[in-house]
């Protein structure tokens, strides 16, 4: 068995790797099949892997969140050993943002709406760390989920515009067979809440079904997700919208590639999908 070997600061890294550009998945932990798939990928694909492991906290707004962040750094370093990850960087706090830090990543447009309004400053924490991992690592390729859909395309945007090392690949959304998509915060949802919280897909699939047979109106397209969804009293919606995939601005008609964005409240849960409603060729 490979035994998982863990690195926590920079220079360690770069000993560990010399001249090698590894593929990078970075994480803050807690990790299930959604994320263990990026890494089967990156392994697949690079000489070596590095899945970083790093519970961000610019990335927070709130402190009970970041505090009841499930951490289980053991765990997770065999999982992603087992996944083939060569190596964890898990940098400690001090390590990535060291007395006196100071600057900070933002990328307009982009972070304005959907869960950029809904967390304001999230997406900061999220571009500012994942161009200090960019950099620390300075992978060939770094993997990102679809499941996020808003942070895949900021990071995108950033790493163009900044011309960080790595080239971003997204990976597609793995989900339970309920359709539910895999989440670290999955595990908060009680029984109930857990089998409400399946309309989110069930909402999104049948926006696709009527996309693929015609339907190219996105008020259309909208309604026949807001009616399933409001069938479920559980679900506080946030937003449901049908999207440009590039520059996540709403559309009012279909063209290819065009996303549908959602998130809900379930419970005490808040959780997000997406889907996209007319695939890319190729
Ligand atoms: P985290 O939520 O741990 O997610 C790490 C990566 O796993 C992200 O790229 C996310 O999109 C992907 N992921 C999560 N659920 C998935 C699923 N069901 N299927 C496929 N991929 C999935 O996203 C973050 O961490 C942080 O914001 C981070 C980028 C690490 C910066 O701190």
């Amino acid at each position: 068995m490979n035994l998982p070997r863990i690195v926590e600061t920079p220079r360690a890294l770069r000993d560990a790797l010399g001249d090698i550009r590894p593929g990078l998945v970075p994480t803050m932990g807690s990790l299930h099949q959604g994320h263990l798939s990026l890494i089967e990928r990156s392994a697949r694909e690079n000489p070596a892997t590095v899945v970083s492991i790093f519970v961000n906290p610019t990335q927070f707004q709130n402190e009970g969140d970041l505090s009841t962040y499930p951490r289980s750094l053991e765990r997770d370093a065999l999982a992603a050993t087992e996944a083939g990850a060569d190596l964890i960087y898990a940098p400690s706090v001090q390590t990535v943002y060291p007395e006196g830090f100071s600057t900070t990543v933002s990328v307009a447009g982009l972070t304005d709406r959907w869960e950029g309004a809904s967390r304001p400053g999230h997406f900061t924490g999220v571009a500012t760390v994942v161009s200090i991992l960019l950099n620390t690592v300075r992978p060939a390729r770094a993997y990102f989920g679809e499941k996020d859909y808003q942070q895949l395309q900021i990071v995108r945007r950033m790493q163009g515009d900044l011309q960080l090392p790595g080239e971003i690949v997204s990976c597609p959304t793995l989900r339970e067979d309920d359709g539910l998509a895999l989440s670290s915060r999955n595990i908060r949802l009680n029984g109930i809440e857990r089998t409400a919280a399946a309309i989110l897909s069930e909402a999104l699939f049948a926006m696709r079904d009527a996309a693929n047979t015609g339907e190219r109106k996105s008020a259309d397209i909208l309604k026949i997700g807001t009616a399933i969804l409001s069938a479920e009293p559980m679900i506080d919606l946030d937003y449901l919208a049908i999207v440009d995939p590039d520059n996540l601005e709403p559309i009012d008609d279909l063209m290819p590639g065009a996303r549908a964005l959602i998130a809900a409240t379930v419970g005490e849960t808040r959780l997000i999908d997406n889907l996209a409603l007319w695939e890319l060729e190729g």
